[in-house]
């Protein structure tokens, strides 16, 4: 006899109605989208938010670029430049980090919310480089928030002085100084981009920042930063990055009410949340979908649509619990077929068996209204196919990851084993063109999620997509 909560999971297609009755759609108020959207050419109209709903790195990248197309605006809303992804448009490849999306798409506006730490020298360096590129980005097409917090070079050092002490606490960050400057954040002695011009009291935010940083650092028995030194970095970095401020609510708010769609760009994945990932081994943001409003300062109404991206199997990278992990020959050919290296510091990915009940619990952590499935195709030859649908934990059957660092490293998977396919769904772009396996791999996600695939990517093609329901017409 399962637990409670087991008996959901083992129900299949009982679980996906059970959950379509608990949550039932409001219908629409009239002249209004869902959220209070509104209408376009008749058709009804959402802002989208993007999440991922792993560990990161689902190919988010290729579905954000997708869906910008349709999008007026792109606002990142958390995190910093340890997001990485890679854009390939009309032949030529974009590496972005901090950066929108919607950068390299004339005619898009791009915003950085006050959710996102910003690094200033990464911030000019990926500007620089798409110049190069060809694709200036101007003030006219960048915005960034004035109470966005600054990533300094202490941050960085910071951080890179935590990750090399030891193998026990280290988290496997990128060592971008994310975590540090978040911390500075909510201990409220972040410099902030409008403190860049503001001479008055930059001093004194200053001496509050090196109040702490440097008792910290005789603690680490390294040198102290002088006022001088955080003084000259950020005057350096000043005139690049100031004529981008703006107040970023407002603007939003403005836009929104004129009509024009907006893309909310997530970074990392819903299992790095600070508070509902596997913390200590997470981000320093909230990476699930309700900060799209927080991290960009509006409403939560203006969330519509949440697409949560996931890839058919599982990967992680940096340290931490990953029930479903393969260290072995099919964690190998996952990980070199599915080329799972990290775009921003070029670690393998730990790769494992798709884990539902992870994906299950992000559907809900984030609200995700539909799936965006992605890298399918790594599947094709296997002969049979693993799926986490429950855990063992000290002899116990239970549906959910639990909270707690300990128990989370105990967990075992209980799989379900399904037939896999010999044929190739590689650059398949429509239902007819998947082998009847596939189909039913992906129908089984949907039923122990409880939630529908909206799209499906098979390549890393751009049109290699399939559509089942188009996430701005939801
Ligand atoms: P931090 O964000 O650099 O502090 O790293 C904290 C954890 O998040 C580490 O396990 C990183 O590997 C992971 N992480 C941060 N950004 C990404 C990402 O874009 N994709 C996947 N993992 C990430």
């Amino acid at each position: 006899m399962y637990p409670r909560a087991m008996r959901s999971v083992g129900g299949g297609g009982g679980l996906a109605r059970r959950h379509f009755i608990l949550y039932p759609r409001t219908a629409p108020r009239a002249g209004q989208g869902r959220a209070g959207a509104p209408r376009r050419k008749g058709i009804l109209m959402a802002n989208v938010v993007v999440v991922g709903s792993q560990w990161g790195d689902e190919g988010k990248g290729k579905i954000v670029d997708w869906l910008s197309e349709q999008a007026d605006i792109v606002v990142r809303f958390q995190g910093g430049h340890n997001a990485g992804h890679t854009l390939v448009i009309n032949g030529a490849t974009y590496k972005l980090s901090l950066l929108p999306s919607g950068v390299v798409r004339p005619g898009k506006l791009s915003v950085i919310g006050n959710g996102v730490v910003l690094d200033p020298h990464a911030l000019i360096e990926e500007i620089d480089r798409l110049s190069a590129q060809g694709i200036q980005v101007t003030p006219e097409d960048l915005r960034i928030a004035e109470n966005a917090t600054i990533i300094l070079s202490l941050h960085r050092e910071l951080d890179t002085i935590r990750e090399s002490a030891g193998a026990k606490t280290r988290i496997g960050t990128t060592r971008r100084g994310i975590g540090p400057a978040y911390e500075d954040k909510v201990g409220r002695r972040a410099i902030r981009l409008m403190d860049l011009s503001d001479h008055e009291t930059l001093d004194l935010k200053i001496e509050r920042l090196l109040s702490h940083h440097n008792a910290l650092r005789r603690g680490l028995g390294i040198a102290e930063v002088s006022a001088k030194s955080v003084r000259e970095e950020l005057s350096n970095v000043a005139p690049r990055v100031l004529p981008y401020m703006d107040s970023v609510w407002s603007l939003l708010d403005r836009k929104r009410r004129e009509g024009k769609r907006i893309l909310f760009e997530g970074a990392q994945g819903a299992l790095l949340d600070v508070d509902h990932g596997t913390y200590p081994y997470v981000t320093s943001s909230n990476t699930v979908a309700a900060q799209a409003a927080t991290g960009s300062g509006l409403g939560p109404g203006a969330i519509g649509y949440v697409l949560g991206i996931c890839k058919a199997y599982t990967t992680r990278v940096g340290e931490g619990p990953f029930p479903t992990e393969q260290d072995n020959h099919i964690g190998r050919l996952i990980g070199e077929r599915g080329r799972e290296f990290g775009t921003v510091t070029g670690r393998p990915r730990r790769c494992g068996w798709f884990d539902a009940v992870l994906v299950r619990q992000s559907t809900r952590t984030c609200g995700v209204d539909g799936l965006a499935l992605t890298k399918l195709d790594i599947l094709d030859g296997f002969v049979e196919i693993n799926i986490c649908i429950g855990y063992r934990l000290d002899g116990q059957e239970i549906d959910y990851l639990p909270a707690g660092e300990h128990a989370q490293a105990r967990v075992e998977p209980i799989y379900e084993t399904v037939a896999g396919w010999q044929e190739q769904t590689v650059g398949a772009r429509s239902w007819a063109k998947l082998p009847a396996q596939a189909i039913k791999y992906v129908r089984r996600i949907e039923e122990l999620t409880g939630c529908p695939v909206a799209l499906l990517s098979t390549s890393p093609e751009r049109e290699d997509t399939i559509l089942m329901r188009n996430p701005f017409e939801a």
